[in-house]
């Protein structure tokens, strides 16, 4: 059982409107966010979200509830699973036994939250009549509205400067918050002389500050410690003033430091996020792709950035997927996305993002850079190098077959059109279960490409009733195919079933791995999308191509050995064939 006190943890950090997001698209009406409902069909909006409240509610049908019961009711999770997805979200672990945490454990989280936002109300305050710190903003170029949108502060130069903010200096809490620091009886703020940066997350709640020394000391920036609320590897700097903007343009930045992402909104480049003085980790690209189809990593131009780079290719690679594009930007030799958009402004900074490194570009260059692709050894070397980074490309199946085939052509080592190698390296499936797939269906001749087969799977998620009509499916060993006759199968056993329902029953079995992206990509085509002529089309394709396939079997086959059923096919194929 999960406690229910994580359950709260897990909701506040988590964003409803954000959530929701991925699956509906929301309009800003008033303090909510409406749209059409999704739950029952309807032609003016009365589906609202409530950021303050966190509450989905549809005053048409009645449907109501949190971020967790909206993916149980509209993505079709379980409860433990809509839970483990948020979790994982939002980067909590998930315990995993029934300990109950008392009460107070909630209410104390709470009161952390709030210890942030009044130490992030009177830092803020404290900016408006800091000479020195207004200075110094001026100096680096940031406007008042920018403080003003990023709630920029100043911690004062003293001892205790939020002694002045909080009656109960002595409270324990402030220490937690990482607020106050206690040593040998004493007490003091961590932050003191600062110009103060507000980490919040998803949901807009202050977790964290990130403090810049205004002259030369050590270090430049002091953050937070880890506190309940805030583990540095999880979170990124801006997400939550910029996610809008970000799932607007469908791209998303990824630069070094605080500085940047303030500089870059100050010009209008308002995709920007930063990490935390951290490597770029799995869980950051993990987050990132599921806002935005493509992701920038911008790193100076020096060794440095290119290690750091480099560590931030290897973390992406499992989380690549087809269809999403990871890219690096490196900044010209001495520059920052600070210091580049202050000189050269939005279009220009706009450019080098066009022109940023593919993944596959960049991962070429450093291993090539690395070996003599002169000598036979070279190559072989090279090959060697690439194998186990294309290894980890588990969620990319086509980008990994390109690579491979890249390889090949670089390499003269892997035949570049061979099937077998392709399939071999480039199947989402673990292997195991791979050659099952293929031992169980015959290996089809069919070259039909995959998105035929992948239209008519969405149909048939779409609308499963369509199961009972369709007429017999070519045999493939693609795992799209596969897909269709296992739904197919289970759709006509079970006409009640919903597209929820069907991608719950595949969980943990191959078909989810096709059937998973393929209902969430039926959710994001808008209400007028044509499932009908889609699927029409792609049917009439798989069918040619079945009908092709099944006259060459028979006629290959001695008529001896023909049924009388499959005679007459043949005949009345060969009839209405032109002749070749
Ligand atoms: P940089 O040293 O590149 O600084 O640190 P910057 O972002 O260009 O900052 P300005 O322009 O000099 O103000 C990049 C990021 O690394 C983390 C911070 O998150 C910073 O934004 N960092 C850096 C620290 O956490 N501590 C430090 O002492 C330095
Ligand atoms: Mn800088």
């Amino acid at each position: 059982m999960i406690p229910q006190d994580f359950i709260q943890q897990l909701l506040d950090r988590t964003d409803i409107v954000a959530v929701v997001e991925r699956y509906v698209p929301l309009k800003k009406a008033g303090a909510n966010y409406q749209s059409r409902c999704p739950f029952h069909s309807e032609k003016t909006p009365s589906f609202s979200v409530s950021p303050t409240k966190q509450f989905y509610h549809c005053f048409g049908c009645g449907a109501h509830g949190t971020a967790i019961t909206f993916l149980m009711e509209h993505a079709g999770y379980s409860f433990v699973e809509a839970v483990k997805e948020l979790a994982g979200q939002v980067g909590l672990p998930v315990p995993d036994d029934g300990a109950q945490r008392a009460p107070e454990e909630e209410t104390r989280r709470d009161k952390l939250y709030e210890r942030m936002e009044v130490a992030g109300r009177h830092y803020r305050q404290a900016l408006k009549t800091a000479e020195p710190a207004i200075a110094y903003l001026k100096k680096r170029g940031v406007t008042g509205e920018t403080a003003a949108r990023f709630a920029l502060g100043y911690a004062a130069d003293d001892w205790q400067p939020l002694a002045a903010a909080f009656a109960d200096y002595q409270d324990p809490l402030l220490v937690e918050a990482g607020l106050v620091i206690a040593n040998e009886g004493k007490r003091y703020d961590r932050f003191r002389d600062r110009v103060m940066f507000p980490i919040r997350n998803e949901r807009g709640r202050i977790i964290a500050f990130g403090g810049r020394v205004m002259a030369s000391g050590e270090p430049k920036y002091l953050n937070s410690p880890e506190t309940p609320l805030f583990h540095k590897g999880r979170e990124l700097y801006g997400l939550h003033e910029h996610r809008r903007a970000i799932q607007g343009e469908n791209r998303v930045l990824v630069v070094e430091g605080y500085m940047d992402v303030v500089m870059l909104d100050q010009h209008g480049v308002q995709n920007a996020v930063a990490t935390l003085g951290t490597a770029i980790t799995p869980d950051h690209v993990t987050r990132l792709l599921r806002l935005a189809d493509e992701v920038i990593f911008a790193f100076d131009g020096d060794n440095a950035g290119r290690k750091a780079a480099w560590r931030a290719l290897e973390n992406s690679l499992p989380q690549a997927r087809d269809g999403k594009l990871l890219s690096f930007l490196f900044l010209p030799e001495g520059e920052d996305p600070d210091s580049f958009v202050q000189a050269q402004g939005a279009e220009a900074f706009r450019k080098l993002c066009d022109k940023a490194t593919p993944l596959s570009d960049f991962l070429f260059a450093e291993l090539s850079s690395q070996t003599d692709l002169s000598s036979q050894e070279g190559k072989v070397r090279l090959a060697t190098l690439a194998k186990p980074h294309l290894a980890k490309l588990t969620q990319a199946p086509m980008l990994a077959r390109a690579l491979h085939q890249r390889l090949g052509a670089l390499t003269g080592l892997e035949a570049p059109r061979s099937a077998r190698d392709s399939r071999q390296h480039t199947s989402n499936y673990p292997s195991d279960k791979q050659a099952d797939f293929q031992a169980r269906r015959p290996q089809g001749r069919s070259a039909v490409q995959p998105s035929a087969w992948r239209v008519v799977l969405q149909a048939v998620l779409h609308d499963p009733a369509r199961a009972g009509t369709l007429p017999e499916l070519p045999e493939s060993a693609q795992p799209e195919a596969q897909t269709l006759h296992a739904l197919v199968s289970l759709a006509r056993e079970h006409p009640e079933m919903r597209a929820r329902d069907i991608v719950e029953h595949f969980r943990g079995r191959p078909e989810q791995a096709v059937l998973e992206p393929a209902a969430a990509e039926l959710l994001k085509l808008g209400d007028d999308y044509d499932v009908e002529a889609d699927f029409q089309g792609a049917l009439g394709a798989l069918l040619v191509q079945a009908g092709r396939a099944a006259v060459k079997t028979l006629s290959d086959r001695r008529p001896s050995e023909l049924t009388p059923e499959e005679k007459a096919r043949l005949l009345a194929s060969l009839k209405t064939r032109k002749p070749s």
